[in-house]
Parts: structure tokens; sequence; C-alpha cells
């Protein structure tokens, strides 16, 4: 795996002519303890030895819970990133009882963090004015957000499942239209696809990841280059073409994140320069 700089931890910079690659596993509400240490280590070890990773960016998303001690596991590795699950929409610190600020899971070594995971949105039920929050409380704090959209099956079936999606976009473009382009990575996840084993066609994948880029580029033009990620059901036997769709820069892995080797051959798959 190409040795990144100590700048590798946090958001990062984009070039005018290249996209950042970017594989992300979301362990959700997994494993415990000794099992994510256990995880974490054999993918940072597989991950520092493996040649064949040299572009793409590989970052973890344990439990809130579990960041300081994965982080621990990755100690020496810095070229893998901590990534929160959820963030609040509150802080930096006070009278809210459960809640972890940005600044407390920068505290604990995260420089990103989800927001707008469907499991967020339908079992939470976290709308675009939470989310929003989210969103700000984020960047304030100066972590990168991982934003997260997707349409439900009823919304595919019904022919709306790019307004649904761009909406999910638009309905935060006034902190889009001033968000340092480092800061922000957009996953599409479609929610019919989440554990599912079923996946979104490469092409029907392609053109929402299309439709996604000119949305945000009409909000502010640099954002084209916004580093755009596949999820859902995303294993390494559908990495490779996932991978060549010319607008899908990574994937957000759920299930497949859990076993270091096929995670790390999702990360191999979208190895591109
Ligand atoms: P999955 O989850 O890969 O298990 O479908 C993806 C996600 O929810 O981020």
């Amino acid at each position: 795996m190409a040795t990144q700089s100590s700048q590798a931890s946090t958001p990062t910079s984009i070039s005018a002519t290249h996209r950042v690659r970017w594989v992300i596993g979301n362990w959700k509400m997994n494993p415990t303890l000794q099992a994510a240490k256990n995880l974490a280590h054999s993918i940072a070890e597989k991950a520092n030895q493996d040649q064949s990773i040299q572009h793409c960016r590989v970052a973890l998303a344990p439990t809130t819970l579990h960041l300081i001690s994965v982080g621990a596991q990755l100690g020496a590795h810095q070229n893998i990133t901590l990534v929160a699950q959820d963030v609040a929409s509150t802080g930096p610190t006070g009278a809210y009882t459960g809640d972890i600020s940005a600044d407390l899971l920068k505290d604990a070594g995260a420089t990103w963090t989800l927001v707008g995971h469907s499991e967020r949105r339908t079992l939470h039920h976290e709308d675009e004015i939470i989310l929003g929050a989210k969103f700000k409380a984020a960047l304030i704090a100066g972590l990168g957000v991982i934003w997260c959209v997707g349409e439900t099956l009823a919304e595919r079936e019904a022919g709306s499942a790019i307004d649904v999606v761009t909406a999910q976009i638009q309905a935060h473009a006034d902190i889009l239209a001033s968000i340092a382009p480092e800061q922000l990575i957009v996953a599409y996840e479609p929610v019919w696809a989440i554990g599912t084993g079923k996946t979104a066609s490469p092409e029907d994948a392609q053109q929402m990841h299309a439709a996604l880029r000119q949305v945000l580029a009409n909000i502010r033009a640099d954002l084209i280059l916004t580093s755009l990620l596949y999820g859902g059901s995303v294993k390494s036997d559908n990495a490779r073409l996932l991978a060549q769709c010319p607008d899908i820069d990574g994937a957000l892995v759920g299930g497949a994140s859990l076993d270091a080797d096929s995670f790390l051959q999702i990360a191999q798959a979208f190895d591109v320069a």
C-alpha cells in the first residue's frame, strides 16, 4: 500500500485532475471489542504489505465506542483513515445525554463522519433538518463528511430515484456552496441494496452517479471533483464492474468490510490511478 504522509488521516486534498478513490468499511453495530481490534490489526497489516493498493484510500468506521481502540491498532498505519458512523448536531460539549459531538469524535481520532446513512434516516427518523445540523456541526469541528443518499425500492419502482436522491443533495445546497471540497465525499446507497445481497446494476449506479456529479457541479463548479462512492451489498466479486463505471470513485462497504481479505479485495478493485 502506498505510504502517505501524516496528512493522510485528515480530509484529503483533491487535485485539479484527479478524484480521490476511497473504500470505506462501515462496521455498523459490529463486532465486539476484541474482535474489532483483531479486525483492525489484520486490515492494517495486510494493507501495509499489499503492493496492489497504491491509489485507493482505505478507511474504517467502527462503532463510536471502539474508535479509540481501533485507532490504536492502526497507530503505525497512518494510511488508514478513521471514520465515525454518526455525529451529534450539537457540541462541542454540554448537557446532551447520550450524544457524541464532532469535537469529541475528533478527540477520539476520527477525521471523517458518515451523515445521513439510510439506517439513521429510517430507524432514527433523521430528516433533512436534523441531518443538515449534523452536517454543519461536523464541518465546524473540522471533520470531513461522507454524505449518504439513496432511494427506497418504492421510489425506484415509481421512477423517481434520481429526483429523490438529487433532492437529498439540493436540500443542503447552502452548506455545499461554501464547503471545502476536501471535506466532502458523497455515498450513493440505494436503500433496497443495503444488506440485501442485491446491488444496483453498474448501468443504474453509473447513471445515478453521473446525475449526482452534475447536481454538485451546478451548486459549485469545483464540486464536480467530489469523490462519489457506491454502497449496497458491495462484495469482492461485484466491485470490479462497479469500479469500471466512470463516475464511481469507490465504495462504502458494510457486511464485506467485516472480513479483512474481502474488504481489501474491494480496495484493490478500486485501485485505479
Ligand atoms: P452492505 O452495507 O454493504 O452490508 O450492504 C452498506 C452500508 O450500509 O453502508
